[in-house]
């Protein structure tokens, strides 16, 4: 197989800054590991439009369909609050999505055993968690049709949105969920409301079906969405996978990524269809946006970006070895205490700037 690619678009805002992080972890692994990314920068996001005046080139949708992976930073700022719906930054991401056709999203919520405190629970609830929350992203009642306001002709109005699922919209997800579970614990709970809905009823079936006909090795449970946010809060590591439709998906990853802590540490996916090669066209980025608030003072906490990246070497690149050493040195650099102003709260103690956190994670692999 030829060398693995990977496009990089930093974007706007702190965007560029953590993604020269990112940059310096996979110099590292081309200089110690036997994996040599073929690395390509773009723009995206005001960046693009600056340049293009689109916040996507053409040119650029077309190398994001043909990279193995995409890796993007974060778009926005105020710079452009005043454009044209059309070409603001946040189009160029929705463009990419859609084009790629991205319907898995995946939202880890993985407990650092330094910043267990950080925690809204209590240390032993989310010590050593590590679950990962798949939410179908482009169907269900975000999108379905009819929808719309109208008036109910009779002196009042009535909103409509269509909770709608297809077998093969359901399918999909659930097979990307079995296959992540594969390169994990092994394990799946997926979760609606079969009880009250009858897309809930098409949707266990069916991803029972598509267990039971490819993924017998993998374990299934099945959970009603408001029993599943109840454990989440409650006994969270019980989870390993969790599958679940967009807006169930929207509540429950936000919910539990804040079992974890800040918007700095937070790392997302999200995969469409396998390719030829085999691997699924995906899509990596913080979760966090371009905070302007902090962008160019050397404040932005790059973990964010790089765990993407480690996400990137196991689901996309089966690089599961190299995931883990880059995550044990992640957690090893705050265990030293080293810390980006995010992660101090009120402690006030002294903070690194972004790069010395980049470096020091490349020191830890290093030593690894
Ligand atoms: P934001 O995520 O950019 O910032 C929220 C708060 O968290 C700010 O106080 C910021 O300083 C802090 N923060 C975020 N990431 C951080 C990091 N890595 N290290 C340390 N602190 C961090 O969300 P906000 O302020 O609502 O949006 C700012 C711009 O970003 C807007 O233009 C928005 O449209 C865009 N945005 C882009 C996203 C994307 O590219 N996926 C997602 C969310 C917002
Ligand atoms: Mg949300």
């Amino acid at each position: 197989m030829p060398n693995p690619s990977l496009l990089i678009l930093p974007g706007d805002g702190i965007g560029p800054e953590v993604m020269a992080e990112v940059r310096k972890v996979i110099a590292w692994f081309s200089d110690h590991r036997d994996v040599a990314f073929e690395v390509a920068e773009d723009l995206v996001g005001g960046a693009a439009y600056d340049k293009h005046g689109t916040p996507l080139a053409d040119a650029t949708m077309a190398r994001a369909q043909k990279a193995d992976a995409v890796l993007l930073g974060a778009v926005g700022g105020p710079k452009y609050d005043k454009l044209d719906f059309a070409v603001k930054p946040e189009r160029g991401l929705l463009r990419l999505r859609k084009e790629m056709d991205l319907f898995a999203n995946l939202r880890p919520a993985q407990c650092f055993e330094a910043l267990a405190d950080f925690s809204s629970l209590k240390r032993d609830i989310v010590s050593g968690l590590d679950i990962m929350i798949v939410r179908e992203l482009t169907s269900g009642v975000y999108f379905g049709e009819p929808r719309g306001i109208a008036d109910d002709n009779e002196g009042g109005r009535v909103g409509t949105n269509t909770h709608r699922y297809t077998t093969e919209e359901i399918r999909r997800v659930a097979r990307s969920a079995f296959e992540l579970a594969r390169k994990r614990d092994n394990r799946v709970c997926s979760m609606e409301k079969s009880n009250v809905m009858e897309a809930g009823i098409l949707w266990r079936e069916e991803v029972q079906w598509v267990h039971d006909e490819e993924y017998p090795d993998v374990e299934l449970t099945h959970m009603l969405a408001d029993s599943g946010a109840m454990q989440l809060v409650r006994r969270p590591k019980q989870f390993d996978v969790i599958v679940t439709d967009n807006l169930f998906g929207d509540l429950l990853s936000d919910a539990a990524a804040m079992l974890t802590g800040s918007l700095g540490m937070l790392p997302s996916a999200s995969l469409g269809a396998p390719m030829e090669n085999g691997r699924p066209k995906a899509l990596y980025e913080p979760v966090h946006g371009s905070a302007p608030d902090i962008a160019g003072q050397g404040k932005a906490n790059p973990i964010a970006c790089i765990l993407s990246f480690a996400m990137a070497l196991r689901y996309s690149f089966d690089l599961g070895d190299e995931a883990t050493l880059l995550k044990g040195a992640v957690e090893a650099v705050l265990a030293q205490g080293l810390r980006t102003p995010d992660l101090l709260g009120e402690e006030g103690r002294d903070a690194v700037t972004t790069s010395e956190m980049g470096d020091a994670i490349v020191a830890a692999l290093g030593a690894g």
